[in-house]
């Protein structure tokens, strides 16, 4: 038996995988355990639990991964600050003290961290018994790590690779081919050229929180127009065939690690950015939808480039860009690849995951498998008898995370002295369903934890999206949040063509698609005039909870195999009401990572307007709950994005 910790921190989204024998056993984010959103720490708590996962002590582990190279990364920001010298270098100064104390001494700190993940507390008898560790520790280049990621769990045996994010070491965006276990990086993009870091700068102008409100922005695009378009074309970049960028620096400051935009992009926009948190007014939602229209072109440019160069069928993708839903929709509608799978922690907590799978596939050579374990490129060629084409890959429907089970639970509950009712397991999909139809909102906890940014019915609030009213009380009455955003539709796999323009699997909530013409509501002429925010209260379908303002939709497939409980909800939900589709959207309130325990769920169901507790068979009803003693002010605990 061969044991891998993969291991990404220090930037954002601290995370650990733990692979044995090539089978993704466990995988979470740090986050989740610390309560700290986008955690950056080493991931002490999610190593142990992906140890305990396999019963596994630190020392048993064979092989330890690092998802970058940390001297390489040091080595750019030593160049790029001195080039932009004095300017850089007073925040190179402030960064040196970092880096020489955690960065730049990894192996030690890895090594005593994990004798702490085993339970060693004191610091010094750690770093003792971490020296003796017998396990081998190795570094990958960050953007192979998004590379392995997005490829070694694929159901694709040969695909085309693409990565894009805001900088690893040097590369901002890499392509390849994945060829049984071989990945072959053809090409890089490099800093300070970036696609993320673009993208990131207008989440700062538009008063988005960097490396977590990057969504948010997407999701204002469809309210604005694509003024801006050409001016971005003229001043700041130039978009070249095969979808690299040359950027002009002047208007940037993030080189000199400053700050993310400077004066002159302030001039070119026409002021300030906004204030995080102040009112979001015409020119944000335009600025949104101009920098959407610029990534798409981008990541068509890229992908169209890559298809021509690899004349390959299929397409795997990771990276933070490749949480950009919108955009990766229209690749499978727009480019000639016959399929695409991107990494549901697309971002850099799958580096984790890429790294473990990196060294099984590629340092130690193993074949990818077909087996039912590892996921399969076999099994996807088969068809079921329903006629629609079997679906397979590594990640287990990314449900990697812990699981709590029953007599945890009721223990739990016994010991709060919380009132519940517990139900048969057959009879919980359709006594779910009746809350839902009657239009009450759930919080629904079941199963492992999903892995990657996205709740996809382990971790999920749930509603009915037939409810025009559910949109606006989910957002103001849940996740206490902007009321812009929308929500996102699970839906039954068998029956998602006939409500959305897709008939494919979308697993992870990857892939945005338009809700079937059949299903839209004609608009009358005075909603079809209305500008900006106001389009948000028109009913556009019959499911205006989940169609956001272009019709569009972040769709989730949910299929029987991967998630039986969900899928059974959902079906009873459909034989009640005709509709194949519930809300979903992810268990916390806004700035709160998503819950991982029945204790935090719990207080989170408490501290919001949710109706429902589904933890697992036992069913918590708001109203029988006795006073929640806060002991938290959690409004300000958690930092908006
Ligand atoms: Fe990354």
């Amino acid at each position: 038996m061969v044991s891998i910790l993969g291991i990404s921190a220090f930037y954002h989204d601290s995370a650990a995988c733990l692979v044995v024998d090539g089978e993704i056993v466990a995988a979470a984010q740090e986050e989740r355990f610390t309560r700290l959103k986008h955690d950056h720490n080493f991931p002490l708590r999610a190593a142990r639990y992906c140890l305990s996962e396999a019963n596994l002590k630190a020392e048993n582990l064979d092989y330890v991964g690092f998802y970058d190279k940390p001297l390489l990364k040091f080595d750019r920001l030593l160049e790029t600050y001195l080039d932009y010298a004095p300017a850089g270098f007073s925040s190179f100064l402030k960064a040196l003290p970092l880096w020489m104390k955690e960065k730049l001494w990894m192996p030690d700190l890895i090594r005593t961290e994990l004798a702490k993940a085993g339970g060693e507390e004191d610091e010094r008898v750690a770093k003792k018994l971490g020296k003796k560790f017998g396990w081998k520790l190795l570094f990958g280049d960050h953007h192979e790590s998004h590379a392995a990621s997005a490829f070694y769990p694929s159901p694709f045996e040969e695909a085309a690779i693409l990565t894009i994010d805001g900088v690893g070491e040097w590369a901002t965006s890499s392509i390849g081919v994945g060829k049984g276990n071989e990945i072959t990086l053809l090409k890089e993009l490099r800093f300070p050229d970036s696609l993320g870091l673009l993208y990131s700068a207008f989440t700062y102008y538009t008063g988005f929180k960097v490396n977590s409100g990057e969504y948010k922005m997407m999701g204002l695009a469809p309210y604005g127009e694509p003024k801006y378009v050409s001016v971005i074309k003229d001043k700041l970049l130039e978009i070249r065939e095969d979808g690299s960028l040359k950027m002009n620096h002047e208007f940037f400051g993030y080189s000199q690690g400053l700050r993310m935009t400077n004066g002159a992009f302030d001039k070119l926009f026409g002021g300030q950015p906004r204030k995080p948190e102040s009112r979001i007014t015409q020119r944000e939602m335009d600025l949104a939808r101009s920098i959407q229209v610029i990534t798409e072109e981008v990541m068509l440019n890229m992908t169209n480039y890559i298809h021509k160069e690899t004349g390959l069928k299929k397409l795997c993708m990771a990276g933070g860009v490749a949480l950009n839903c919108v955009a990766n929709g229209r690749i499978l509608r727009e480019v000639p690849f016959e399929d695409i799978w991107i990494q549901p922690a697309a971002g850099d907590a799958g580096g984790a995951l890429g790294i473990a799978l990196a060294i099984w596939h590629r340092y130690l050579e193993r074949p990818r498998l077909s087996s039912e374990k590892a996921g399969t490129w076999q099994s996807a060629r088969a068809l079921r008898n329903n006629g629609i084409p079997a679906y397979s890959d590594g990640m287990k429907g990314s449900y990697l995370g812990p699981k709590h089970t029953e007599d945890e639970i009721e223990e739990f509950l016994k010991s709060k002295q919380l009132p519940y009712k517990k139900y048969a397991r057959e009879a919980l999909p359709e006594g779910v369903a009746d809350l839902l139809a009657a239009g009450k909102i759930i919080g629904l906890h079941q199963g492992r934890m999903e892995f990657g940014p996205r709740a996809l019915g382990a971790r999920s609030i749930i509603g009915d999206p037939r409810s025009p009213q559910m949109q606006s009380a989910m957002n103001l009455k849940i996740k206490y949040r902007e009321s812009f955003r929308p929500f996102a539709p699970s839906v039954l796999r068998e029956q998602v063509a006939d409500w959305f323009e897709l008939d494919a699997d979308s697993p992870y909530m990857l892939l945005v698609a338009d809700v079937a013409k059949s299903r839209r509501r004609k608009m009358t002429m005075e909603e079809e005039s209305l500008w900006g925010i106001d389009k948000l209260n028109v009913k556009r379908s019959e499911i205006p909870a989940v169609t956001h303002v272009d019709y569009s939709a972040r769709i989730q497939t949910v299929r029987h195999e991967t998630n039986p409980l969900y899928w059974e909800i959902i079906e009873a939900f459909r034989l009640k009401t005709g509709c194949p589709i519930i809300v979903n959207t992810s268990f916390n309130v806004r700035g709160e990572p998503i819950v991982c325990t029945p204790e935090d769920s719990h207080r989170c169901f408490m501290r919001t307007e949710m109706d429902y507790l589904v933890l697992e068979t036992c069913v918590l009803d708001k109203k029988e709950q006795p006073a929640f003693q806060e002991n938290e002010n959690w409004r300000k605990q958690f930092r908006l994005d």
